[in-house]
């Protein structure tokens, strides 16, 4: 299974269960094991061939799962640990049983599993910006990430190639902001390319109202991103005013670090909390909105006499010091409405964070466990090796990538809480989550060559991260296959799976990760040069 059950024994005894067998227990359990099994067609019903019951000494995501001669029995600690019961159960059937409409009788074999996540926080990251992926993709996401128990799908919503909400207040996000006319297509370092293919789309808030409430009922919670002060181009090719230069922007149509910015003046701070309202009225409940903070170039704040006046004004000494009282402000503004600030870790370097911001240190671990030590929350999600973007072989045969390498080993054999930090420091980290940036992943099969297997990985270091992985994951590929997952085969791409050649050796991670690391030691230095 994947991820692998903290405790699983066999039993002698098997169970026959019936398409359209009953399932019984309180209504929102119900409802969860309906929803993780939709093709057994169980119905409810008093006395049931899965009876599920509620135990609230256990972890609202802890399950117990017993299958014996008499039937399927689910204790659960809450719906999402219902929720996780069910997709164990299903992994404990044939492939088939991943297939759509694959109702039919299943023989299930005797079990006793006893089960819990090591991480409340198992996050996949989705980088919408640079590529669009229509909310089809979004939802066909969920569904893989509900099966690996994966609860936290973080939308990179804002960057500089693309706005990808609609605004009642600032239409001109989703009219102006949403779209581009090319995008770059040359390996990072090489002559400029493009392909003269315009790009674009957005998500209605009706639309993510949908998301949001489709990922709930799997357990899933949506984090948005919209990542500011930097990364927003897009914001200003609709709305120059709210730059710090008030200068025309176009939408970016290459990748990279850009030094447009943000203005940190009120009229900004009014517009994205009011973004934020409309996000939040149509995701519902978010208890964490990600505000960015990374890869910011402070040089247009400090050349504006109008902003250094404000700076002086607020008592502030230093760009950098600006730049986090800018983030606290909006930090405190989703504190009023229920959310939870998460930003990448130059915002933490920065310094001034509220203590319950969460902190997600990409540029490694070591500043991770500074902000653990410091008392943050901390998502482990370093670059290495949860930059999914990263090819899998420095290999031409491998799709374009920024660079490499990250494969399914590395993953599998990362902790995201290392046993040399102090047990105060490992406890703030409350989870994994692996990145997808999509400046080279630019449709959904390439999306699935680069999440998958590796995500499976991911999956399972998150929940517990146990033995044998490599031979769990062979058998797991043929759930894959069911699903019509266009994975990574382990041995390299098919050769329809090739594409654009990828350049080796031009971004090497082996290289850039101690340049990475050494760079969080300096508050003033936020630009990584890839
Ligand atoms: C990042 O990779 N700029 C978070």
């Amino acid at each position: 299974m994947i991820p692998s059950p903290k405790l699983r024994r066999s039993l002698s005894a098997s169970y026959d269960l019936p398409a359209g067998a009953t399932v019984s227990g309180p209504p929102d359990l119900v409802a969860a094991v309906r929803t993780a099994l939709p093709g057994l067609d169980l119905l409810p019903g008093d006395h049931g061939a899965v009876d599920l019951r509620l135990d609230p000494a256990l972890g609202p995501e802890a399950y117990r799962l017993t299958v014996g001669s008499r039937g399927v029995e689910i204790v659960a600690g809450g719906r999402a640990g219902a929720f996780h019961a069910a997709q164990s159960l299903r992994q404990l059937l044939p492939d088939a049983a991943f297939r759509y409409g694959a109702a039919s009788s299943w023989t299930v074999p005797g079990v006793r599993i006893e089960d819990e996540p090591r991480f409340g926080w198992r996050g996949l990251h989705l980088d919408v910006a640079r590529h669009f992926f229509p909310k089809r993709e979004v939802m066909r996401l969920v569904d893989l990430m509900a099966i690996h128990k994966l609860n936290r799908l973080h939308l990179h919503l804002a960057d500089d190639q693309g706005w990808r909400v609609e605004s009642r207040a600032y239409p001109l996000l989703h009219e102006v902001s949403s779209h581009r006319p090319r995008s770059a297509v040359h390996p990072h370092g090489r002559p400029e390319a493009f392909d003269e293919i315009p790009h674009g789309g957005y998500y209605t808030l009706a639309d993510l109202a949908e998301i949001a409430a489709y990922a709930r009922a799997r357990a899933v919670t949506v984090v948005p991103e919209i990542d500011v002060p930097g990364h927003a181009s897009a914001i200003l090719a609709a709305y120059p005013s709210l730059g710090a230069t008030g200068e025309p922007h176009d939408v970016l149509d290459r990748w990279g670090i850009s030094p447009a910015i943000l203005s940190p003046l009120p009229p900004t701070v009014e517009f994205l909390t009011t973004v934020f309202d409309e996000l939040l009225g149509a995701l519902g409940e978010t208890p964490y909105v990600h505000i960015g903070g990374d890869e910011v170039v402070l040089d247009q704040w400090a050349a504006s006499p109008e902003i250094d006046a404000y700076r002086e004004s607020l008592g502030l000494a230093t760009v950098n010091e600006l730049q986090a009282w800018f983030l606290r402000r909006l930090a405190d503004a989703l504190a009023e409405r229920g959310s939870r600030a998460v930003v990448w870790d130059e915002a933490f370097v920065s310094g001034g964070l509220r203590q319950d911001t969460v902190v997600m240190p990409w540029r490694g671990q070591g500043v991770g466990r500074r902000a653990a030590a410091a008392g943050h929350d901390v998502v482990a999600t370093a670059v290495f090796p949860l930059y999914f973007d990263y090819a899998e072989a420095a290999s031409p045969d491998e799709p374009l990538a920024i660079g490499e390498t990250i494969t399914v080993a590395d993953v599998a054999a990362f902790d995201p809480a290392p046993a040399g930090w102090t047990p105060e420091e490992r406890e703030r980290v409350i989870g994994v989550q692996a990145q997808l940036w999509t400046e080279r992943v630019a449709d959904p099969r390439t999306l699935d060559y680069r999440m998958w297997p590796r995500a499976c990985a991911l999956a399972d270091i998150a929940w517990g991260g146990r033995d044998d992985f490599a031979g769990r994951l062979e058998a797991h590929l043929g759930r894959l296959d069911a699903l019509g997952v266009e994975y990574r085969p382990p041995a390299g791409p098919h050769p329809w799976q090739r594409r654009r050649p990828h350049l080796p050796g031009v971004v090497r991670l082996d290289e850039v990760m101690p340049r990475l690391e050494a760079m969080t030691l300096d508050p003033e230095s936020t630009r990584p040069s890839m």
